[in-house]
């Protein structure tokens, strides 16, 4: 399957979770082998010269560790607050009511290396840049993000600006 029909499973819920909000649901591609793998090959094809893989909590996890075992590298992941027993350092971000925090764990990025930093979906642009704060408090480098949808009119993409931003598919 090519990367244009794997994208293409993604399936648009409207009023979930709540009214208003339009859910991209990535499950249809994770459960299509041929889909999984175009989606995958092609986020590991944005990445060059990277060290480590972080994804993030929680669907990041799936896209992260799969580009991390394509790549020969290892995944680091960065979590809801209080799932972690070590922790290296803690980040907040905004939802829409209220913020939220991320850690990462400690001891697992060694200093200077040069991280790519995974997830599903950008949307206001705040977790990833909490990950990437994080990589930074960790004295990791980051080297680029990969996500596999944009929604562009949240503009994401200018909370991470002067930083690398790979996305398959904007929406
Ligand atoms: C979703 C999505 C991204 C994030 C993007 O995660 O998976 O991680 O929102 O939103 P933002 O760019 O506005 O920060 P969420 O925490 O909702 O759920 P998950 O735990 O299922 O990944
Ligand atoms: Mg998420």
């Amino acid at each position: 399957m090519d990367l244009t029909e794997a994208l293409a499973l993604i399936r648009r819920v409207p009023d979930f979770p709540e009214p208003g909000v339009m859910f991209q649901d990535i499950t249809p591609v994770l459960g299509t082998p041929s889909a999984f793998k175009a989606v995958v090959d092609a986020m590991a094809g944005t990445l060059d010269d990277v060290d480590t893989v972080v994804a993030i909590d929680a669907r990041g996890f799936f896209f992260g560790a799969a580009v991390a075992y394509s790549l020969g590298l290892g995944v680091i992941p960065v979590r809801k607050a209080g799932k972690l027993p070590v922790v290296g350092g803690k980040a907040s971000y905004s939802l829409e009511y209220g913020t939220a925090e991320l850690e990462i764990p400690a001891g697992v990025i060694e200093p200077g290396q040069r991280v790519a930093v995974i997830d599903d979906v950008l949307a206001t642009g705040g977790t990833a840049a909490a990950a990437c704060e994080l990589v930074e408090l960790a004295k990791g480098e980051v080297a680029g993000i990969t996500v596999v949808l944009e929604i562009g009119a949240l503009d994401g993409r200018s909370r991470l600006a002067g930083r690398k931003l790979d996305t398959l598919l904007t929406v």
